[in-house]
């Protein structure tokens, strides 16, 4: 893909999670220099909800997966208690390259990657977008948003050419060094459960995954 998200190539025979790969990007010169790998969007590619982080982290940029470590296990959790399954949501990040030290992506970053991540949710068009923690709710609303007051809230955003109904969630690390979070994340991940319709019926928590 290409920094603008598109693909370049109107004949292209790949599948569709081949073009939202992003296999060589060379914009932000100091996550060049600091990253292991890119680390792309995983999950279906007609999923219903797609959740999105800041940025890889230590692990991921081993990895190559978003959200592979604890954070990961933390948001595995949830989507299990809420009925879902990590392999049928995607995941994906503000940003694809690792930033230093972990620090938060700058807005040149963040605005370099937009495009991918609008291509990508463009073409996945889910039912939701989990915006998980202040970065991509920021990067994805375009205005400051106070995470813990609006958790649960769901807005409609235009993303690139499409709108999207983005529901705020706090970063599934926030609840790892304050348990008062905890709750407010698997409200959130259940809501996030709730809009895409997965929930099943019978009240058994189980996703209908014939649906995905
Ligand atoms: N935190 C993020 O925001 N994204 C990841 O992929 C991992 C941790």
């Amino acid at each position: 893909m290409r920094p603008d998200g598109g693909t370049g190539d109107d004949t292209t025979t790949g599948s569709l999670d081949d073009d939202l790969c992003v296999t060589d990007c060379t914009q932000c010169s100091r996550l060049v220099e600091s990253r292991t790998q890119i680390v792309n969007g995983v999950g279906p590619t007609d999923a219903s909800l797609v959740f999105v982080g800041e940025g890889p982290g230590a692990t991921e940029d081993d990895e190559g997966a978003p959200f592979v470590g604890r954070s990961g296990t933390v948001l595995d959790d949830a989507l299990g208690e809420a009925g879902l399954l990590r392999e049928d949501v995607r995941i994906t990040n503000s940003v694809r390259c690792r930033p230093p030290e972990n620090r938060d992506p700058t807005s040149e970053e963040l605005d370099n990657c937009r495009g991918y991540l609008a291509s990508e949710l463009a073409a996945v068009d889910p039912d939701a977008v989990v915006a998980l923690g202040k970065v991509p709710a920021e990067n994805l609303l375009g205005r400051s948003v106070a995470v813990t007051n609006e958790a649960g809230e769901v807005y409609d955003a235009r993303v690139g050419e499409t709108s999207h109904r983005v529901l705020v969630c706090v970063h599934p690390a926030a609840t790892l060094y304050d348990g008062s979070q905890r709750e407010t994340f698997a409200s959130t991940i259940e809501r996030a459960a709730e809009l895409a319709g997965e929930t099943d019926d019978d009240g058994s928590g189980q996703a209908r995954l014939g649906d995905w």
